[in-house]
């Protein structure tokens, strides 16, 4: 059991890879939320590959509606990108590790940046739904972590998690939603495991520790993907206000609905961003990338010591890159 995320990451990485013959260096990887879709980002797309593809995940249908469970790579400005679409979510009852195995495939496979999006509640009185929140940090009140049990995904079995939300990621990316007339907020996330919505009660305890909105994923995915040396940013779109603010109680119809309205514009934010990414020579050279899959390959097999931390090319910081250094 605790080697199996990181055989799972190996196997899965392999595979996404492989479903792929086109793909070369994804810029990023995005994973949408629930009532997202990556529409408006992409201009082509190179193909397709359903999440249960993946050695270790669950073939279910997905519990909340809108989410697809597919990988996709595309290309966007010139730059391939891959999008994760949709999630499992720990309430499904699979446990944390379908909740993080696609994203840590990914990783695997090479692509160092991360771009998370969910839907929240909102927490703050003033915060109105539409709102488009940048997370700073957050609070894991799921009761559980994907690292449990020493996975080896890192190399380190204690990550630091002070720097889980990457400001380079962070401030590129508001730079680039002030283009398209998007100022979103900073904020703290707070998980809860769901899948009901929280009490009034539950509200303002979680406002009692500091969170600004409220939410039933993110976290376990931030987590996994820092473990593995990735850098992470999540945009989070108020779908409702939080229990206690409104007459009328929050409902799955209305954070899809909200979804949809925004997600477009958080899209063409994330184009601008992604396309200033390309410019500036920060992708993995295209040897240290060769390097990737094929290091998880071997290490899924047999050179790979138990709890050793998977070597990831374009994920840590000693991958040479074309022009400067990987920015932390
Ligand atoms: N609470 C938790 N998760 C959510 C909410 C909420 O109010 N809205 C969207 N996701």
């Amino acid at each position: 059991m605790p080697d199996e995320l990181v055989e799972l990451t190996c196997r899965a990485a392999e595979a996404l890879r492989g479903a792929f013959p086109d793909w070369t260096a994804p810029v990023a990887v995005l994973q949408t939320g629930t009532g997202f879709t990556a529409e408006g980002l992409l201009d082509e797309e190179l193909g397709r590959l359903p999440y249960s593809a993946l050695p270790g995940m669950p073939g279910g249908a997905p519990s909340p509606a809108g989410h697809r469970l597919e990988a996709m790579l595309g290309v966007s400005e010139g730059s391939q990108v891959l999008v994760l679409e949709g999630r499992r979510h720990l309430y499904e009852g699979y446990g944390p590790h379908p909740c993080v195995l696609p994203l840590c495939a990914a990783i695997g496979a090479g692509v160092s940046r991360v771009f998370l999006t969910s839907a929240v509640g909102g927490v703050r009185e003033d915060w109105q739904p539409g709102t488009l929140v940048v997370l700073t940090d957050h609070i894991n009140c799921l009761g559980t972590s994907p690292l449990i049990g020493n996975p080896g995904l890192g190399p380190s079995p204690f990550p630091e998690m002070q720097t889980t939300y990457s400001q380079e990621l962070n401030a590129g990316f508001i730079n680039a939603a002030a283009e398209v007339g998007l100022i979103p907020r900073l904020g703290v996330y707070q998980a809860n495991v769901g899948p009901q919505f929280e009490t009034p009660a539950e509200v303002e305890i979680a406002q009692r520790n500091g969170a600004d909105v409220l939410g039933m994923s993110v976290v376990l995915e931030a987590i996994a993907a820092r473990a593995m040396g990735a850098q992470v940013a999540a945009l989070a779109l108020i779908t409702n206000k939080a229990a206690g603010y409104m007459v009328r109680p929050p409902s799955h119809e209305d954070v899809l609905e909200a979804g949809r309205f925004c997600s477009r514009a958080i899209m063409r934010a994330l184009r601008v961003y992604l396309r200033s990414l390309s410019c500036d020579g920060i992708r993995p050279c295209p040897k240290a990338d060769a390097q990737g899959p094929s290091a998880a390959t071997s290490s899924a097999t047999t050179t790979r010591p138990r709890g050793a931390a998977i070597r990831l090319a374009s994920a840590t910081s000693d991958v040479p890159c074309r022009n400067k250094e990987r920015p932390r």
